[in-house]
């Protein structure tokens, strides 16, 4: 009882102390210590003190993390992350100046408040020893369940990936929350590290995500991947892994909506940017890519899938020494359409395949011919120029769902040295529109639209 008494007089203490000085800027960080000195209480606090939607700041560093890259600091950042939830608007910062080991950690909701922002200003690297993975994950860091979620600062998120890129044997599975090329199950993974290979940072089912500022490195696999989000901005950060990493691919989107991309470098061993099924409303623009695989749409409609894309816009943007520039790809047998897609103004140099869609997409297992498609329609290319390596245009589009609606503007590409002139524009199926000259001359696209035969195939509208 007097334990009690003490607690309710200490608090009604506290929120007198907060209310006299919220209105008092050089008190923030008065308050910010009493919150820490609170930390063991926080829960309880949390519950009571919603009213208050303060610049609360939760440091790692309080909870016990060492920051010395050797000591395990995941509780610390665990217990942080509790302290945060509770308090609307509040902050977790991760110190610079220091290097923090994490194991596999997920920041979620769905009762956690919102607007929380995560402050990184340290680095964090992943085990990069087969202890801390269990039997296989599919994310290391993941914020899961939120509304509102802000991820910023100068810091670095490492993966340590090159324990996991050695000895790639991919065998791929699929499950509901991954892609075609999402999930990939390796044999015989190099040093002992389990056989899945994670995402170094994963938002699922969440609104409202800012990532900004931030570098992330080096992952086993995918860099940064939102999964069921709506109101996605990236900018001004940047993803780095080299060239010949296996399956690294820079930014992963899926059944995602409204998601803005911009002013970011990409530089990994496969897409610099990866759209798959159940995306909308993706506005990508001042992105570099390169090394990479390139921006690309799919690969749709693995394994007799639907899926459904529309109203994805990639422009001003570059890219250098890339497998492809802008691409499409989707699987023989699959459902669903890509629609409303808008490629302007890209820069391209020493690109293998600059423009491709590719209706035939396949990874080099069997793949046998299949009749149905993913439609591919209304899709615009303009100001394409720069140099390639082995084709300027590729279209192979499905001989039962043909594509229609390309049109191409103003597309200057040449080859990055004489001997790269070897193959002309091919396409297969693709019907649209030119509406300026082009170089080289495209003369392979069909005019008009696909005759009314194909047009049967829509029972499944997206
Ligand atoms: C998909 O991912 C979410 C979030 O990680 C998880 O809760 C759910 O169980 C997953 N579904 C499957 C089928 O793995
Ligand atoms: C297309 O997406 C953009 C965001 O990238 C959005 O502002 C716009 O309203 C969308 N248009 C349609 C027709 O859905
Ligand atoms: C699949 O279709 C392509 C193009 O029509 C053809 O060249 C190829 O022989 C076919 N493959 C099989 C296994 O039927």
């Amino acid at each position: 009882m007097l334990r009690f008494s003490m607690m309710n007089f200490r608090f009604v203490i506290l929120i007198a102390f907060l209310v006299w000085s919220s209105d008092n800027a050089s008190c923030i960080a008065t308050q910010q210590k009493q919150w820490r000195h609170r930390k063991a209480n926080a829960p309880i606090l949390g519950q009571s003190v919603s009213l208050l939607d303060s610049g609360a700041t939760f440091n790692v560093l309080s909870y016990g993390a060492k920051g010395d890259g050797r000591a395990d600091d995941t509780k610390a950042f665990e217990q942080a992350w509790t302290a945060a939830c509770v308090v609307e608007g509040s902050t977790v910062l991760v110190p610079s100046g220091s290097v923090f080991l994490v194991r596999p950690i997920s920041f979620s909701g769905p009762n956690c408040k919102s607007k929380i922002v995560f402050q990184l200003d340290g680095k964090i690297i992943a085990p990069s020893s087969s202890g801390g993975w269990g039997s296989g994950l599919l994310q290391w860091i993941e914020f899961k369940d939120l509304k509102g979620i802000t991820i910023r600062g100068k810091g670095i998120i490492d993966g340590q990936g090159s324990v996991w890129w050695k000895d790639n044997n991919p065998v791929e599975e699929s499950d509901e929350n991954n892609s075609a090329e999402d999930l990939q199950i390796y044999t015989d993974a190099a040093g002992g590290m389990p056989s899945t290979k994670p995402t170094a940072l994963r938002f699922y089912g969440s609104s409202d995500v800012i990532v900004t500022g931030i570098t992330i490195q080096n992952s086993p696999q995918t860099h940064l991947k939102f999964d069921d989000c709506v109101g996605v901005q990236v900018f001004s950060m940047s993803i780095s892994s080299p060239g010949d990493s296996p399956n690294t691919d820079g930014i992963h989107l899926q059944n995602s909506q409204d998601v803005v991309i911009h002013s970011t470098s990409l530089a990994c061993g496969d897409d610099c940017i990866s759209i798959q099924t159940g995306c909308s409303g993706v506005y990508i623009h001042n992105v570099n890519c390169g090394p990479g695989h390139g921006f690309s749409i799919g690969g749709l409609g693995k394994a007799g899938t639907k899926a459904c894309v529309s109203n994805i816009t990639v422009r001003d943007s570059s890219l250098q020494n890339t497998l492809t520039g802008v691409r499409i790809k989707t699987w023989q047998g699959g459902s669903g359409s890509v629609q409303g897609v808008m490629f302007s103004n890209i820069q391209v140099s020493g690109v293998e395949i600059p423009i491709m869609i590719d209706q035939y997409y396949c990874d080099g297992h069997k793949c046998p011919n299949k009749t149905s498609a993913v439609a591919v329609s209304g899709i615009s290319y303009q100001f394409i120029k720069g140099t390639y390596t082995s084709k300027p245009v590729h279209f192979a589009c499905s001989d039962s769902t043909p594509c229609s609606g390309v049109t191409l503007t103003t597309i200057e590409l040449n080859p990055l040295q004489e001997k790269n002139r070897l193959e002309e524009p091919y396409c297969w199926q693709t019907f649209g529109e030119l509406r300026t000259s082009t170089t080289p001359p495209i003369t392979c696209l069909r005019t008009g639209n696909p005759s009314n035969k194909y047009v049967h195939n829509s029972g499944d509208s997206c």
